[in-house]
């Protein structure tokens, strides 16, 4: 049998992050084997930072997935994890491929 399974994937409206970020997507549903993207764009008057993607399973532990340092000159990878980290246009994505059921989660994007 072929199994279809549906990841969702939760975003908050804000964060408690001191400095600002935007999640514009409230919600995504994935099928299984798909590749998720995650939008996050932030603001910082810094030039030095570390952008960073967290998951909250139902479980509710805080898990930590992938940083990326602004002054690299390549996105962080991770496994099927990786950003596409825009430091112009300050947009920090996160794509999962090969979405698995212990994707689902809350996402969060903390600078
Ligand atoms: C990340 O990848 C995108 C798409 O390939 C690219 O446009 C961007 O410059 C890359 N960012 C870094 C920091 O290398
Ligand atoms: C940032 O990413 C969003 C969502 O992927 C996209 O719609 C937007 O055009 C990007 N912004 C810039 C300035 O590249």
């Amino acid at each position: 049998a072929i199994l279809s399974a549906v990841l969702s994937v939760l975003f908050p409206t804000g964060s408690s992050v001191a400095q600002k970020v935007t999640q514009p997507q409230q919600e995504m549903s994935v099928q299984e084997k798909e590749t998720a993207t995650l939008a996050c764009t932030y603001d910082t008057s810094e030039s030095n930072y570390y952008l960073f993607w967290y998951k909250q399973p139902p479980s509710g532990e805080m898990i930590f997935i992938i940083r990326q340092e602004a002054f690299k000159q390549q996105n962080a990878t991770d496994h099927r994890f990786s950003v596409n980290f825009q430091k112009a246009t300050k947009n920090f994505s996160l794509r999962i491929s090969d979405c698995q059921l212990e994707d689902a989660a809350v996402y969060f994007c903390a600078l």
